[in-house]
This record gives C-alpha cells, structure tokens and sequence, in this order.
C-alpha cells in the first residue's frame, strides 16, 4: 500500500493561492483573539523541533511562542548538541524526529537539505530560511501590507538590495498573490536566473533602485551580506553602494508607500537610521506577525497532514 506524504511548507509554491489567502485572514483572526486575551490551546501535547543551523531571534521565539500558546511544545535543536552536527545523515534524523514529534521546522544553508529532511520525514516540514528561500517571512509580510493597505493583489512591490533568501522568496510572492514585483540589485547580485525566467509576467530587474521603486506601494530590502557570507562583508558594502534605502529613495515611491525590512538591519549600510523609524516603515507590525503568520502556517499544516 502505497504511504501517503505529509503537507511540506519548503516555498509559498507549496500551498495554493488560496491557501495563502486564507491561512493569511486566519493569522489576522489569531492576532486579533490574541490581543483580547482569547489564545486557545488547539493543540495540546503537539511537538514542534525546531533545527536551527544559523542564528535566530525572530524565528525562534515566534515559532516558540507561538507553538506555547498553541498548548505545545517547541524543541530547540542545535547542530552544536545534536548528533546532526557530528554527521548523523540528514536522512537518519529525519525518520527519528519524525516519529517524536508532530511537525518539524528547519533553518539552515542549502534548501537540498529541507528537501532531503522533507522526503524522509513523517510528518510536516517548515523552511525557516535556506541560503534560496525565507517563505515563512514572506507570510508576515503580507499579512502586514493586508493589515496597513488591503489586499496585495495588483499592486507594485519593489524590491532593492541583494537578490537573495528574502528576494527569490518575493519572486514566489508575486505569482501567489498577483503582485508586480520590480528588483533593483547591483550587477553579479540578482536572483537566480531560472526562477526569474518563470515568473517573467509578475516581475521586472530595473536598472536601478529609483526605477525600482517609482509608484511603488510596498519598499523592501534586506542585509547586503546574509548569514554564511560575512566574510564577503566588505566587498560586498563596496558593490552595494547607491543601493541604500532612504528618505530620497523613498521619495520615488507612491505617498502612501510602506517600507519593510525583515531584520535584523543594518543601519546605515542597507537601510538609513531615520527610515526606520519613519511612520511608514511598518517593521515592528512585520516582525510580529512571524507570531502570528506561523501559528496559522502550524495550524494549516497539523490540520491537512496528507498531501
Ligand atoms: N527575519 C528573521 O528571520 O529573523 P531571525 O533571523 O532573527 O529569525
Ligand atoms: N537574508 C538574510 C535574512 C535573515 C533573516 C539571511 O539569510 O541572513
């Protein structure tokens, strides 16, 4: 008999549009219950591990906050004093932990490894960042734009910085939600090549910020050197200049525009000291929804389990 597989959140492709649409309007029902003191425990004595192969702060305590207030538990699994950091095969953890635990999110560096973890795994997988995708991140932005501005659909998102983690998630974004999406990014720094050519009808590289954000409603960057490239730092600062994303950058953008920023941030480098406290920037409003956005996402996932 053939073994039925478990619902995987690797990329927003792995849910339908209107997946998203509704796990996006029950995050906003989960907020608005929260705020009132209403947190159900839908589900007690579920198990959440969580394997962190980079740093967290954000996706950590959200996905640990949030399994709590769910009436869970949430593991947190480090390579430093697990047996995955002394070369257990990904293979071999997969098919333990997943008879252990309810459902699994991982963060770590090449997305083949979510992949390899989701094949062998019983139960569902979360990509909590791979160096190609943050679609978790992706779910908190917009349920921010939708909170601050109504539905995404149709309107114009700009995109300055590095096309990396956060950028090809947006990429992704666009096709799911209907957005146009218009990448500025320095020379040598743009997304990958294949999924651009996929999603030609949703998105445009610009060849330059201003043209980027011009009539945009939604700004968005990201660090210029993401977890893994520290040593590329400097170069990287050098390649990146022009591309800062300031009062004046802003000014291109529609009145109303809002700036977001996924953290941490980099003041001065990416982004400038005043924009992020600027009304617009609804970065606070953005980080908070992780909480919000994953609990729906864990919600959706232990409540369809089967592909
Ligand atoms: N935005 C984000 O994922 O933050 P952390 O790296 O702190 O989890
Ligand atoms: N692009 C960044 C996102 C951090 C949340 C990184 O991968 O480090």
């Amino acid at each position: 008999m053939a073994q039925s597989k478990p619902r995987h959140f690797l990329t927003l492709l792995d849910l339908s549009p209107s997946e998203l649409q509704g796990l996006i309007a029950r995050a906003i029902e989960l907020k608005a219950m929260h705020a009132q003191g209403d947190t159900p425990p839908l589900f007690p004595n579920k198990v959440l591990g969580m394997i962190f192969e980079k740093s967290s702060t954000r996706t950590r305590v959200s996905f640990e906050a949030g399994m709590a207030q769910l009436g869970g538990h949430a593991l947190f699994l480090s390579p430093r004093d697990t047996q995955l950091g002394r070369g257990e095969p990904i293979e071999d953890s997969a098919r333990v932990l997943s008879r252990m635990v309810d459902i699994v999110m991982i963060r770590t560096f090449a997305h083949a490894t979510v992949e390899q973890f989701s094949a062998y795994s019983k139960v569902p997988v979360i990509n909590a960042l791979t160096d190609e995708y943050h679609p978790c991140q992706l779910l908190a932005d917009i349920q921010t734009f939708t909170e601050h501005r109504g539905p995404i659909d149709g309107k114009s998102v700009a995109w300055v910085g590095d096309g990396n983690n956060m950028c090809q998630s947006y990429i992704n974004a666009a096709r799911q939600w209907n957005f146009e999406l218009r990448i500025a990014c320095p020379p040598g720094f743009e997304p990958d090549a294949d999924l651009m050519a996929q999603n030609r009808d949703r998105i445009t590289l610009c060849k330059s910020p201003q043209e980027a954000v011009h009539n945009s409603d939604l700004v968005v960057t990201d660090t210029w050197a993401s977890m893994g490239q520290e040593e590329e730092q400097q170069a990287r600062e050098q390649a990146f200049e022009g591309y800062q994303v300031n009062a004046e950058l802003m000014s291109y953008a529609r009145s109303d525009a809002l700036f977001m920023h996924c953290l941490p941030a980099y003041r001065g480098k990416e982004v400038c000291a005043e924009l992020m406290e600027a009304p617009n920037a609804v970065i606070w409003d953005e980080a908070e929804n992780r909480l919000h956005a994953q609990k729906a996402l864990i919600e959706f996932l232990l409540t369809h389990p089967q592909a």
